[in-house]
C-alpha cells in the first residue's frame, strides 16, 4: 500500500464531510498534512494548525502526493488541478463543473504526467455510479444511461407534485436545508446534470460530450397545470438526463424534465436522492439509488477515491479505447410534452406526429416528436422562458 499524504483545498460542506469520514474510517489511514481555503476570518471547526491560505503551501510541498480539491470555484479548481497534475500529484476531486467544461484537456494531462485523476463525489454523491461504470461494466455494451442525477430539482420537484406546495416555496424550503445555493441557477436549469452527464457519457459509452452541443432544459417554467397534467395521467416529473446509444451507434444525449410511470424506478426517487438506471445489452436493467449530495456522502465519496489511490487505483478510460468509439449525435426524434401560458410562443415550437394538441383559456400544450437539434435551436432562443418541455 502506497504511503499517502494529502492537501485539501476546501473545508466546506464537503471538506468537512471528509474530514470526518476520514476521522471515522474504520481500515483506513491517512495523513492530512495541509488544508488550504481562502476566507481568514472563518472560525474553523478543527485545529488551526492544519490550515493555509496560500495554495503554494500545497501545490509545492514535494511530500504531498494527493490532492483533494474541494473548493467551490470552478475557475481556480482547474488551476489548482492542472498545477498538481503537472507537478505529479495524484488528484481527487468533486468539482463537477471543472470536470464537465475541461474533460477532455484534463484527461490530456494526466495521461501526460501519468497520475490518478479520480472524481466519484462528482456525479451522483455516495452512488458508486463511476467506478461501476468503468470496472463492472468495462467490457460490456451499453444501451442507455439516465436518471436523476441532481438533489435540488428532485427536491422541489417532489415537494411541488407530492404535497403541493408551490415552485417558490419548494426551492426556498430546500435553501433552508443547505440542498439548494443562495443562487440555483446551475441546478434549476439543468447546468449541474448537464455536468454530471459529461462526466457518465465518458466512463458509459467512451464519448467526452460538450456542454455547448448538449441539449439542456430546466424546470424553472414548470407551470401548476403541468403538474395537474401529470397527475391526472398517473406521472411523476422528475429532470432526467439521458445517455444512449441509438440504432446507428451513435450517442445522444440531453437533459430534459421527464414524465415517469409508477412502474419506473426513478418514481420512487424523492426528494434529495439520486437515481440512476443503467441499462447493459446483456445484463439489462439495473438500478442504482442514493444520496446525491450532502457534506457526508459526498465525503465517503471522497474518502472511497483517496483509499483507492492507496493501491494504486486509476480509470483506465477502457471505453474509449474500443475499436468502434462511438460519435455524439443530436439528429434523434424524441417525444415531448410542450406547454405554455402564451400560444404564440408554443407555435413556434414545431411537432411531428402530433398525439394531442389542447386549448384551455391561458394554457395550451401539445404532444408529439421533435428532433433533439431543433428543439435545442429554438429553446437557444426567447422561447425558451416561455413554455415548459417534458420528454415522454
Ligand atoms: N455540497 C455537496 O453536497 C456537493 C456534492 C457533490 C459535489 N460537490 C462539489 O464539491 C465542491 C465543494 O462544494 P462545497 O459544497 O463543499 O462548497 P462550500 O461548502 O461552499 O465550501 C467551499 C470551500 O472552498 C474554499 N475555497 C473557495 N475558493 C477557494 C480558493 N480559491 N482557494 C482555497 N479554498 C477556496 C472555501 O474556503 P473558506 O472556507 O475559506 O470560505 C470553502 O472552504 C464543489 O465543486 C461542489 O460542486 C458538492
Amino acid at each position: 500500500m502506497q504511503q499517502l499524504n494529502i492537501g485539501i483545498f476546501g473545508f466546506g460542506c464537503v471538506g468537512q464531510g471528509l474530514y470526518f469520514a476520514i476521522k471515522n474510517s474504520t481500515g483506513f489511514t491517512t495523513t492530512i498534512k495541509k488544508i488550504v481555503v481562502k476566507n481568514k476570518d472563518k472560525e474553523r471547526s478543527i485545529d488551526a494548525n492544519y490550515f493555509s491560505f496560500d495554495k503554494k503551501d500545497i501545490l509545492e510541498d514535494e511530500e504531498i502526493n494527493v490532492v483533494v480539491e474541494l473548493i467551490d470555484d470552478a475557475d481556480e479548481a482547474f488551476n489548482i488541478v492542472s498545477t498538481a497534475i503537472k507537478k505529479s500529484k495524484h488528484v481527487v476531486t468533486a468539482n463537477k463543473k471543472m470536470l464537465g467544461l475541461h474533460m477532455e484537456e484534463l484527461l490530456a494531462l494526466k495521461n501526460k504526467y501519468n497520475v490518478s485523476l479520480l472524481y466519484e463525489a462528482s456525479a451522483c454523491g455516495s452512488i458508486p455510479i463511476i467506478r461501476t461504470l468503468e470496472e463492472y461494466f468495462d467490457n460490456e455494451e451499453l444501451e442507455c444511461v439516465s436518471g436523476i442525477f441532481n438533489g435540488t430539482t428532485n427536491y422541489i420537484l417532489t415537494k411541488t407534485i407530492n404535497e403541493n406546495i408551490s415552485y417558490h416555496e419548494a426551492l426556498k424550503n430546500a435553501q433552508a436545508k443547505g440542498f439548494a445555493e443562495t443562487d440555483p441557477t446551475s441546478d434549476v436549469e439543468g447546468f449541474d446534470a448537464m455536468y454530471k452527464t459529461i462526466i457518465l457519457s465518458l466512463h458509459a459509452f467512451g464519448v467526452i460530450l460538450k456542454d455547448v452541443d448538449l441539449l439542456r432544459f430546466g424546470i424553472t417554467t414548470l407551470h401548476p397545470n403541468d403538474i395537474l397534467f401529470a397527475k391526472e395521467n398517473g406521472y411523476s416529473i422528475k429532470l432526467v438526463p439521458t445517455i444512449k446509444k441509438l440504432a446507428d451507434g451513435k450517442i445522444a444525449a440531453y437533459v430534459l424534465p421527464k414524465f415517469v410511470t409508477a412502474e419506473n424506478h426513478l418514481s420512487k426517487v424523492d426528494n434529495e436522492f439520486n437515481g440512476v438506471l443503467v441499462e447493459g445489452l446483456i445484463s439489462g436493467e439495473q438500478f442504482f439509488m442514493g444520496r446525491g449530495a450532502g457534506s457526508h456522502p459526498t465525503g465517503a465519496a471522497v474518502l472511497s477515491d483517496i483509499s483507492a489511490l492507496s493501491y494504486g487505483y486509476a480509470y483506465d478510460n477502457k471505453k474509449m479505447q474500443q475499436h468502434n468509439k462511438p460519435s455524439f449525435t443530436n439528429d434523434v426524434a424524441i417525444k415531448v410534452f410542450v406547454s405554455s401560458s402564451n400560444k404564440n410562443f408554443l407555435n413556434k415550437i414545431i411537432l411531428q406526429n402530433i398525439q394531442e394538441n389542447v386549448e384551455a383559456a391561458d394554457y395550451f400544450y401539445k404532444i408529439g416528436e421533435i428532433n433533439v437539434g431543433d428543439l435545442k435551436a429554438i429553446l437557444e432562443t426567447d422561447v425558451r422562458k416561455e413554455i415548459f418541455v417534458v420528454a415522454i
